[in-house]
């Protein structure tokens, strides 16, 4: 199959745009320049993107997708279209299903079905522990790498024992995986379910204090340095977290993490009612932790945007704090709202855009793709950015749509997604 894309636009040297065309053949980028229609060439199939943005696919390393267990939520097949949807190519999915592939059977039967039934690149995420519930029990990281375990998470909950965390992260220095943490101390958790501050308290909700991730971070990274393992950390939240994740890499830990964008672009003043729509863990932050996170994110101390894609049914969300689920659903919308609430604003180039959400989490990962480069995987994204938009459930291919962010106004639509040269979207 030989395929042209042109009248496209790409990132070149220091920001700029550069018009030009590219080629795929069969799976891989065959070549990017100009006039190859012209050279008398022939293609399958020409589409002419009439100046849209063309990027490599973009990639998230959280999402969830509920299968198996939790089908009414999501699926791989619905998870994986919202992901082509928002421009996609690969993502990776947590463990938190039922049953959780904590063994190598189970962790294959559940690589089977993705290769079934995703139509982007699924990687699969094995839990820490055994079944993700117990705080002591190893799940067996080797044998689970083996049998193609993407990375170690207990994403949803935070790994209590001290122990069990550290001796995941000898296992995982020695299998050269990462160690990937939803941090979280339930000792100081006592109920709370948005952040502990003003607004709990006007509304009269339970508070989470900033000190349950950050208390668990410290600990964390000081395990992390002594194992001598990469500590990926999930969604992070709060100003401390920045602060001790920035002195951390300048004391050359193998540290890396990530923000949402729901962190970056919401607070808990953005919480209008006592309802569930606004419920995600962890929580939405204070101002001055939004403002760190930003900060994070441009001194290079934040490494990437992911969205904790995280369905969920009508009836756990339409409710109110206590009784609603945690999570926000994101892959069809995170790149139109960075897009739109960060570069059209002036506060990321466009290009740190597309590294934060596409080569740096390849390269921090060592995956495939995040460049668009010959003889590489024609993992691509094509992207309207002047293509406003509504955010609009009717148009999601996700089975959830529990986001504060319907009714947004945005910029940048997607266009096409190719992954491996194989049309996933458009
Ligand atoms: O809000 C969240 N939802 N945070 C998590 O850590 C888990 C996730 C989920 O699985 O729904
Ligand atoms: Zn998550």
């Amino acid at each position: 199959m030989r395929i042209l894309i042109k009248n496209a636009q790409m990132i070149a040297k220091d920001n700029d745009l550069l018009a030009g065309e590219i080629w795929l053949e069969d799976n891989v980028i065959h070549a990017i320049g100009q006039d190859f229609e012209k050279q008398s060439l022939s293609f399958d199939k020409v589409y002419d993107v009439k100046n849209a943005l063309v990027i490599p696919g973009l990639i998230d390393v959280h999402v969830h997708f509920r299968e198996p267990g939790f089908e009414y939520k999501e699926t791989i097949r619905t998870g994986s279209l919202a992901a082509a949807h928002g421009g996609f190519t690969q993502v990776c999915a947590m463990p938190n299903v039922n049953p959780a592939p904590d063994t190598p059977e189970k962790m294959q039967r559940m690589l089977a079905k993705i290769k079934q039934e995703a139509v982007v690149k699924v990687h699969q995420y094995a839990p820490i522990t055994k079944n993700r519930e117990s705080d002591t029990d190893l799940a067996d990281l080797a044998d689970l790498k083996k049998a193609g375990a993407w990375n170690f998470s207990n994403d949803g909950l935070g790994v209590q024992t001290a122990d069990t965390m550290y001796r995941a992260m000898v296992e995982a220095a020695k299998i050269e995986k990462t160690i990937v943490a939803h941090a979280e101390d339930n000792s100081l958790l006592n109920g709370g379910v948005m952040h502990a501050g003003k607004r709990a308290r006007e509304l009269g909700i339970p508070g989470i204090f900033s000190i349950v991730e950050s208390s668990q971070v410290a600990r964390d990274l000081a395990l992390a340095q002594s194992a001598g393992c990469h500590y990926h950390v999930c969604h992070i939240s709060t100003k401390e977290t920045v602060q001790l994740i920035r002195e951390a890499k300048k004391a050359d830990t193998y540290v890396t993490c990530e923000v949402t964008p729901h962190h970056l672009l919401l607070t808990d003043e953005d919480i209008l009612a006592d309802n569930a729509i606004w419920k995600v863990n962890p929580p939405l932050p204070r101002k001055a932790d939004q403002e760190a996170l930003i900060e994070g994110l441009l001194d290079g101390t934040i490494d990437m945007i992911a969205t904790d894609h995280a369905p969920h049914a009508q009836a756990e969300k339409e409710t109110n704090f206590i009784n609603g689920a945690f999570g926000i659903v994101g892959l069809e919308q995170t790149f139109s709202l960075m897009y739109t609430h960060f570069v059209e604003k002036g506060i990321l180039a466009l290009e740190k855009l597309i590294h934060l959400m596409s080569t740096h989490p390849a390269k921090v990962f060592k995956m495939s793709g995040g460049c668009l480069q010959i003889g590489k995987s024609a993992d691509i994204t094509v992207i309207n950015l002047d293509q406003e938009y509504v955010i609009d459930a009717k148009n999601f291919e996700s089975k959830g749509y529990n986001t504060p962010f319907l009714g947004w106004k945005v910029k940048g639509d997607t266009l096409l997604t190719f992954v491996d040269g194989k049309l996933a979207w458009g």
